[in-house]
């Protein structure tokens, strides 16, 4: 039972951890094309991060994902994931990557303890994937996800942000694609962090409804109670075991339930994706090195700084200036 409650009497079971802000993709709703990265003092040592996780499970958090940036970049990221992977009391652990490194980390991810994987996928057209990530390349990817089938992980999901006028016409085929692979897919509603100057979010916004419309041409969809602890709320088929998921900030706010907070790669503790409360867990960290409970006295003492809601809209305005690879997605 976790003793991390909020102001709200949400709990708090689930917490993000960025390990870092790099990428080696350029996603256009995620960075701007000229990025400049963090100086490596102010990002968090791999025992530090550690040393976070083990704070959060001790204080009764049971799932822990990793994100970044893309994760599978950090250097030493199978043995930070193997130590977080043995921390007892962790009951779900997995990573949202880009899934471009899949192929080399898949195996060692799925043997440090990491029972799921997220994995970001918004085209199946080649050409239209490297304009959407501006350096990714579809064939990779395509190959990362067969190899986190191979390595056994109980359950793949493949997360599709959707902009109009860009890639609304594959809704389908990337429902085809993951009832092909027999693996979960949620489609997301764009988020307003970051001035990312390549579109205009309020021509591009596509809401859930209208993507599970598409789908529901040709699929009925029958919903589920089924729940990962995240913000997706997730469908059935009839004739498939994939789940189809729709994370919809902005269309059905799913705020009353949040049971999240992140930690970003500087040791910022941020209480929600969509407002800049947040605590400085990184200087204790250093002021007090390998003290757990100067840390999570830290942690508990965050909590009611968690804000109800976040207040994103479709209008366009940039609403939160921290870019998605600063926030661990
Ligand atoms: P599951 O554990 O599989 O349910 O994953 P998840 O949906 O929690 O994580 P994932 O990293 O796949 O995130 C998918 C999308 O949901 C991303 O765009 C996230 O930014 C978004 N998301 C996750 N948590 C929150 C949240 O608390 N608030 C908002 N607004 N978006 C969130
Ligand atoms: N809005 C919605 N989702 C986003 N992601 C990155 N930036 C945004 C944004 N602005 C998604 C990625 C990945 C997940 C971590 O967040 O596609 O699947
Ligand atoms: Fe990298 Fe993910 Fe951001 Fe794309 S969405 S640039 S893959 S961190």
């Amino acid at each position: 039972m976790t003793t991390l409650v909020d102001n709200f009497d949400r709990q708090v079971r689930y917490v993000r951890i960025s390990v870092t802000d790099r990428c080696d993709f350029r996603c256009v709703y995620c960075m701007s094309e000229d990025m400049t990265f963090l100086p490596r003092a102010q990002v968090l040592t791999l025992e530090e991060l550690t040393m976070v996780a083990r704070a959060f499970v001790e204080l009764g958090v049971e799932k822990i994902r990793l994100t970044g940036g893309e994760p599978l970049v950090r250097r030493g990221i199978d043995q930070l994931v193997s130590d977080i992977g043995a921390l007892p009391g962790l009951k779900d652990f997995t990573m949202t990557t880009n899934g471009a490194s899949l192929r080399k980390h898949a195996e060692t991810l799925r043997k440090g303890g990491m029972q799921r994987l997220n994995i970001s996928l918004d085209s199946l057209d080649a050409e239209r994937f490297r304009r959407v990530t501006r350096t990714g390349q579809l064939s990779k990817v395509i190959d990362g996800i067969h190899a986190a089938k191979e390595a056994g992980f109980e359950r793949i999901k493949l997360n599709a942000v959707i902009l109009k006028g860009r890639n609304d016409d594959e809704v389908l085929d990337l429902v085809e694609f993951a009832r092909q692979e027999n693996v979960d897919i949620s489609f997301i509603e764009e988020m307003p962090l970051g001035d990312v100057s390549d579109h205009s979010r309020a021509e591009t916004f596509c809401s859930s409804d209208e993507v599970q419309a598409m789908i529901e041409q040709h699929h009925p969809l029958v919903p589920t109670t089924e729940t990962t602890l995240g913000p997706s709320r997730y469908f059935r088929m009839s004739d498939s075991d994939t789940r189809i998921g729709f994370i919809s900030p902005h269309s059905h706010n799913f705020c009353s339930t949040c049971n999240r907070v992140r930690v970003t790669v500087e040791g910022r503790l941020l209480l929600c994706l969509g407002n800049e409360h947040s605590v400085d867990l990184r200087e204790v960290l250093r002021r007090h090195p390998g003290d757990m409970d100067v840390l999570k006295q830290r942690i508990i003492d965050a909590m009611p700084l968690k804000p109800e809601r976040h207040h994103f809209t479709t209008d366009g305005d940039v609403q939160i200036v921290r870019f998605m690879n600063m926030t661990g997605g």
